[in-house]
């Protein structure tokens, strides 16, 4: 049975409002949230973006968001009480001369509570915005703020946005997103670590020969063009999500679950990164662009098209890396790593390949076993064993996998991660929030690997939308002796 523990009555002022992430992610998980009675009805939502509209345009536009968007039923009793929290203030967040006394009104009387201002802009103005609540005088006792990644786009940027928003809100009501943190799936990988003791004795150079971590995706770059063409597949997907699994794979045991604790230990791993240099990176990296192809049977358009008429560009939307953790643990076992867009199915999983039998008894090579977290969609595990196959004809030695298929095993709606994570802002918990020294060496590690590439100079190679990715992918695993878990 799923437990709501509740959390008391806040304000959330939600900067940019109107836009994509706002209206299909953030709204919905609010409103899933108050419909299963979380969010008490004293609580205030502002929504804040520049765009000049009333509070019931606003409204109707977080209606129509949830209903294409997130394909839930607008017209609910439900949905039209959680409306009814909601107010807009159109602002420009970055300047002091914006209407900010109608963002003090609709905060009135509520310096004792949670107060949560929610960035979800550009990165470029999240100093900006810090500097005018504390100008407006609008950062009370309680007030926390949460941070959208990508955080900057390089470790420069990062420490500035850091350091300007810690010139008004210390580390301790710093929330910084990623949002895979807030899966289910993900954050089982701790208990599934730290809760049986099966596999710490194995976790390790001694017994595991490789781990393979996949997000794959079947969209494009869609409406976000703009934004992805100076970002990239490293920087959007790299630097935060597969960084943040490997570290939850790699990670020492934490002493406590307190944030700290863990988020220390994921430091660590962060920091025992082997760098990729211009002399590796032709051995370690793959970049590629996708180009017009089949995705489900769905004919789809290249890269360059999605962007627009007559656009070239150099931005990666694949990345396949072979990342190496220089300490007593890891010392020898590659990580790869691949993430990218018009890929053939969409598919998150990281898979931990043991080391083969050191003697074949059975008169065959014997094959290793596999443990397969599968994060999205159909989450669950796979472990795959040798059995010997029933019935007469010698003894014949098969893979097959133990499986645990979570909608089978639970009866539950998946809540989005956004929804766990909106409430672990209002109840004060850390833990599934980046520190400031954690996205900063994780960017560490990624320019080198960037500024790498622009060293060389090489283009991304082009594969196409629908295919597993450029061929040079898998020749990365096949020098290594090694293949990558089929797509398909
Ligand atoms: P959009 O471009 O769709 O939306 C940006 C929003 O910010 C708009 O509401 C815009 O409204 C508002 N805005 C921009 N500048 C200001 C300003 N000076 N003052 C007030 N409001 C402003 O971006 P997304 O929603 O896609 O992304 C938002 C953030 O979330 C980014 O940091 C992005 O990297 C991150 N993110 C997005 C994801 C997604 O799937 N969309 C996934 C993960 C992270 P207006 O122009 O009217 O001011
Ligand atoms: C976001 C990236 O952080 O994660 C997007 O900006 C990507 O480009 C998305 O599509 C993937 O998230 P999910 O939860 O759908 O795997």
């Amino acid at each position: 049975m799923a437990e709501f523990v509740p959390v008391p009555s806040f304000d959330l002022v939600v900067f940019g409002a109107s836009g994509d992430l706002a209206l299909r992610k953030l709204f919905p998980s609010l409103f899933h949230r108050y419909k299963d009675g979380q969010i008490p009805d004293d609580s205030r939502i502002v929504g804040v973006a520049r765009q000049v509209m009333t509070k019931d345009a606003f409204r109707q536009s977080v209606s129509e968001g949830f209903a294409n968007l997130a394909k839930g039923d607008p017209s609910s009793p439900e949905f039209q009480a959680f409306l009814a929290l909601i107010d807009y203030v159109a602002l420009d967040a970055t300047k002091a001369d914006g209407p900010w006394d109608h963002l003090v009104q609709s905060l009135a009387d509520g310096e004792d509570k949670v107060r949560v201002f929610y960035l979800s802009t550009p990165p470029s103005v999240f100093g900006g915005i810090c500097a005018q609540l504390r100008d407006a005088g609008l950062v009370s006792p309680a007030s926390r703020v949460v941070l959208e990644k990508p955080l900057g786009r390089d470790l420069m940027s990062a420490k500035a946005i850091n350091d300007a928003v810690a010139e008004v809100f210390s580390e301790d009501r710093v929330y910084r997103i990623d949002h895979y943190l807030g899966k289910e799936t993900v954050q089982n990988l701790l208990v599934l670590r730290f809760a049986n003791a099966l596999f710490e004795p194995v976790w390790s150079r001694a017994a595991i020969d490789h781990v393979q971590i996949t997000v794959a995706e079947t969209i494009g770059v869609g409406s976000r063009g703009d934004y992805y063409d100076k970002s990239g597949a490293m920087r959007d997907m790299v630097q935060n999500h597969l960084l943040q699994l490997l570290c939850l794979v790699a990670m020492e045991p934490p002493n406590s679950v307190d944030a700290d604790a863990i988020r220390t230990e994921k430091i660590k791993v962060l920091q025992a990164l082997v760098p990729i240099g211009p002399a590796d990176i032709a051995s370690h990296s793959v970049r590629g662009q996708y180009r017009a192809g089949l995705v489900e049977k769905e004919a789809v358009k290249g890269y360059l098209e999605d962007l627009g008429p007559d656009r070239t560009s150099s931005t990666e939307t694949y990345v396949a890396l072979k990342a190496e953790i220089a300490n007593w643990r890891w010392s020898g076992v590659p990580f790869y790593l691949r993430t990218g867009k018009r890929l053939p199915s969409r598919r998150s999983e990281i898979v931990v390949t043991f080391r083969p039998p050191p003697h074949s008894l059975f008169g065959h090579g014997g094959e290793a076993n596999q443990l397969v977290m599968r994060l999205q969609p159909d989450e669950g595990m796979e472990m795959w064993l040798q059995i010997k196959e029933p019935g007469p004809g010698g003894l014949r030695v098969k893979s097959v996998p133990l499986d645990l298929s979570y909608e089978t095993a639970f009866t539950l709606r998946y809540p989005d991660a956004y929804e766990r994570l909106l409430m672990d802002v209002v109840r004060g918990n850390l833990s599934l929030f980046m520190r400031k020294d954690e996205v900063e060496s994780a960017w560490a590690w990624v320019d080198q690997v960037i500024a790498a590439w622009e060293s060389a100079g090489t283009q991304p190679d082009p594969y196409a939308a629908g295919s597993d990715g450029p061929l040079q992918a898998a020749l990365l695993m096949d020098r290594d002796g090694r293949k990558w878990r089929d797509l398909i």
